[in-house]
């Protein structure tokens, strides 16, 4: 499909494009400017993070993204189409699982649900719904209702049905802040080897500044509310990555020190007081 209509660009364009996005809440008593100006693009099969302080619109941009948000101004481009209502192709892993999760559905229920919409037969729902739950370490709580499950539990269960559904864009936003460290380290390997498989394109926001820089291409920081790209680094290690070897190589420690400086930069500064650094 390369025909170009009002609101829709070219086959070559990048995953995902950003364009100068602002968000202004808007109530009767309160007018907060979320998110000021966003700008970045993502290319089709990379895996970009996102950090940035508490309140700094990472969740409203993501939401944005997901189409169940417009933006105040600027414009989202998935795939080459503008966003106008929640792209086909596109799953999400939110912050608030607990809400995410139909609590009428079994754990497999709700990882067959988008595979259903999908059109899959029965016998391939089926099996990719038992592989999702074995990736995620769930063997066993498949006819378990979400209500029954921990919060790590129910969590696990919004990333394999994210995951199972196999989409082109995935948006995960802090998905791992409920679960152990231990079981973090899976998910988050689980997570590399399905975008690996996949080649879909990730877009992941966490609070955590190692997790950023071992699992992206790239990490975005962003400053805190009205938000702009504070810094774009990019992560040039190897791509096979690795628990242990991987968060011991000094190129690890660079560049974690540089994203933390950054947020420590982030917490303070505002657009106004934005000095361009070379
Ligand atoms: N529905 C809403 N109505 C009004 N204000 C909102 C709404 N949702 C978010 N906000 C405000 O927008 C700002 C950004 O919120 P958002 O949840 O996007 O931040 P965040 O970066 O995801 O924060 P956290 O790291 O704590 O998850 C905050 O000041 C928040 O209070
Ligand atoms: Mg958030």
């Amino acid at each position: 499909m390369a025909i170009d209509t009002p609101g829709t660009r070219s086959d070559l364009a990048p995953a995902l494009e950003v364009q100068h996005v602002g968000k202004t809440y808007i109530s009767r008593r309160h007018r907060i400017e979320a998110v000021g100006d966003l700008d970045f693009a993502v290319r089709s099969g990379e895996f970009v993070c996102i950090v940035g302080p508490s309140g700094a619109g990472k969740t409203t941009i993501l939401r944005c993204i997901a189409g169940l948000l417009a933006p105040t101004t600027g414009a989202i481009f998935l795939g080459g189409s503008r966003v106008d209502g929640p792209p086909t192709d596109l799953a999400v892993v939110f912050q608030e699982y607990g809400r995410s999760l139909f609590p009428w559905m079994t754990v497999r229920q709700n990882i067959e649900a988008p595979l259903k919409a999908k059109g899959l037969a029965r016998s391939e729902r089926d099996r990719i719904a038992s592989e999702a739950i074995a990736a995620v370490g769930l063997d066993g709580s498949g006819d378990s209702y979400p209500w029954q499950l921990s919060g790590g539990m129910q969590q696990r269960t919004a990333i394999a049905r994210a995951v199972a559904f196999e989409p082109k864009v995935l948006l995960m936003d802090e998905p791992f802040a409920a679960v152990d460290a231990q079981t973090r380290a899976d998910l988050e390997d689980l997570v590399r080897n399905v975008w690996e498989r996949l080649g879909v394109t990730v877009v992941f926001v966490t609070h955590d500044i190692d997790e950023a820089v071992y699992l992206g291409d790239r990490v975005l920081v962003l400053s805190k509310s009205p938000t702009y790209v504070l810094d774009d680094i990019t992560v040039p290690l190897p791509q096979q990555r690795d628990q242990l070897a991987t968060r011991s190589l000094p190129e690890f420690a660079d560049l974690r020190a540089r994203v933390y400086a950054r947020i420590q930069e982030a917490k303070k500064r505002n657009p106004s007081e934005l000095v361009e650094t070379a």
